[in-house]
């Protein structure tokens, strides 16, 4: 039985990358959060204080920009280095949630972070996690999933998830960012966010954590068993 590659794409806070881990370690696949890889980039493009919407000032970022994921070996999670220093709390930070979707809009940043990405899922045996990857980063992708979920359960999601950090954030701020975000995302020039007609949906409005990649894991099965 031959590895797949599933690219699971979808709205801000509908739980993507962490079914996306979850599903990897299921099926002993590697895991990529391109969007970590967007926050990096925000995060570096405000540490130098380059504006990415300048075509001069975007270039030298990325002259200077370099993104590795490394698993820490004491809870065997995945965590964002910038420039070889972990940023991996630094990049869920509000402040970056507020930033990342401009930066996302920019041309010539997003076909860096897309040849990144397809190198980084050049092998088979790899989940994928963005709004892109299924059209642009992995047309060819033997599993296409678009996760959704209603604003306020993504909303309440990411509340908690931020709390776990530390991060106290009200609702409505949360709400307003992920709302905006799809708006900003959906409607881009370059790669919007869209479900592709070869992908399936998966609402994860009323799904417990494990109910959706529980779902996920047995399209991927079905998948593996056909290849
Ligand atoms: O986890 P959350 O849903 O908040 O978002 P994320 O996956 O960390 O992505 C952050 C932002 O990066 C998105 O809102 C997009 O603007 C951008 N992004 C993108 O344009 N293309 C991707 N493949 C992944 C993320």
């Amino acid at each position: 039985m031959g590895k797949i590659v599933i690219a699971i794409d979808g709205y801000s806070g509908c739980g993507k990358s962490s079914t996306a881990k979850a599903v990897a370690k299921i099926l002993g696949y590697t895991y990529i959060d391109s969007g970590a890889m967007y926050r990096a980039a925000t995060l570096h493009f405000l540490n130098e204080n380059l504006r990415p919407s300048k075509p001069e000032e975007a270039i030298q970022g990325l002259q200077t920009l370099s993104i590795s994921f490394k698993i820490n070996p004491e809870t065997g999670l995945q965590e964002t280095y910038l420039n070889g220093k972990n940023v991996e709390d630094e990049i869920r930070s509000m402040q970056i949630s507020h930033r990342v979707s401009e930066l996302a809009t920019v041309a010539s940043i997003r076909r860096e972070l897309v040849a990144q990405q397809q190198r980084l899922g050049s092998g088979k045996g790899v989940v994928m996690d963005g709004r892109d990857i299924g059209s642009v980063v992995f047309p060819d992708a033997d599993l296409k999933v678009f996760m959704t979920a209603n604003l306020e359960t993504r909303a309440k999601r990411r509340q908690l998830e931020l709390l776990e950090k530390g991060q106290t954030v009200d609702l409505e701020e949360i709400k307003e960012n992920l709302a905006g975000r799809d708006e900003v995302d959906s409607s881009r020039a370059e790669s919007p966010l869209m479900k592709m007609s070869d992908a399936v949906e998966v609402d994860t409005s009323n799904l417990t954590f494990e109910g959706q990649v529980a779902q996920i894991v047995q399209l991927a099965k079905a998948k593996i068993e056909m290849n």
